[in-house]
């Protein structure tokens, strides 16, 4: 049976036995309502650690106060079925004032790959991201720990701040699972209607299609107008943003390099929707 642990000492304590036998640990950070996509990330530590912690904690400084920190899904007693059922090692599911002790004033910064996609979208939200991520490898001090390429911008980002704060863990990005029709798994899809779920899908073929063109050495501008404006049509607005980027350094990209990767970002109804794919080679 999985051992679930809400406090850090226990944390440590836990962690600190495993290492000192010589064995490896895995770190899976999450916000819950687990789908296969979570799942995904919890068996590629099971393969790569000799065990593998998952947390389950919604983070309330990466939300803004207009965004869906209240209604944001949780179901933890499902979540520790499917934990259990991949044999999680541990599961850490910290309550907010473990996390953040009375008077916390402290938070880490991520600049320049944070300015552009989701990072301009939402200000507040990669200060929230890598200030609780960096909690949570300090606290768990992991080898590894794992990230879904769903969420590439953010895969870059905690990169970036573990390698620029010298946090002793090797950062690991997992491909994105999807739906049988190519949507990309996500929490949020749960606030989906039935006629809105079907629309989803649009996103990963606009996606699909726009590398399509850009292999076949189309320019960016032309490619990305009709991509916005099949969104638009099947009922995604507004669009946040639908960018063809470099993968490595964020910067805006007009023709396929070989590194490209196409990010976007779009409403249907109240639900945010992200996706990215990367350009196929030149
Ligand atoms: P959450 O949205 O719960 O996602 C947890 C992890 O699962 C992230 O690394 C995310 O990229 C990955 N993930 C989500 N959907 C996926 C999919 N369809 N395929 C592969 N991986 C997927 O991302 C967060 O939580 C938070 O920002 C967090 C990093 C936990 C910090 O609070």
């Amino acid at each position: 049976m999985m051992k679930i642990i809400r406090d850090i000492p226990s944390l440590r304590d836990q962690v600190r036995r495993w290492r000192h036998d010589g064995e490896t640990v895995g770190l899976i950070p999450t916000m819950g309502s687990l789908h296969e996509g979570h799942l995904a990330l919890v068996r590629q530590a099971k393969q790569d650690c000799d065990h593998a912690i998952a947390t389950i904690f919604v983070n309330p400084t990466q939300f803004a106060p207009s965004e869906d920190f209240d209604t944001y899904p949780r179901d933890e007693t499902r979540d520790i079925d499917m934990l259990n059922g991949l044999e999680t090692d541990l599961l850490f599911s910290p309550n907010v004032d473990e996390m953040y002790a009375k008077g916390f004033s402290t938070s880490v910064a991520v600049s320049n790959i944070t300015q552009c996609l989701c990072g301009a979208a939402r200000p507040h939200f990669f200060g929230g991201v890598v200030t609780v991520v960096s909690k949570l490898l300090l606290q768990a001090l992991p080898d590894r720990a794992y990230f879904g390429e769903k969420d590439f911008q953010q895969l870059q980002v905690i990169k970036r701040m573990a390698r620029d704060l010298d946090i002793p863990v090797d950062i690991q990005g997992v491909p994105t699972i999807r739906e049988a029709d190519g949507m990309a798994m996500s929490s949020r899809n749960k606030y989906l209607s039935a006629n809105q779920r079907k629309i989803g899908a649009t996103l990963y073929q606009v996606l699909q299609d726009i590398a399509t063109r850009l292999t076949a050495g189309e320019h960016a501008d032309a490619v990305l107008l009709d991509g916005a404006a099949t969104l638009k049509a099947a009922g995604f607005d507004p669009i946040d943003y639908l960018e063809i980027r470099d993968s490595e350094t964020f910067e805006p990209l007009e023709t396929n390099n070989g590194t490209a990767r196409i990010f976007a970002a779009a409403f249907l109804g109240e639900t945010r929707l992200i996706d990215n794919i990367a350009v196929r080679a030149v």
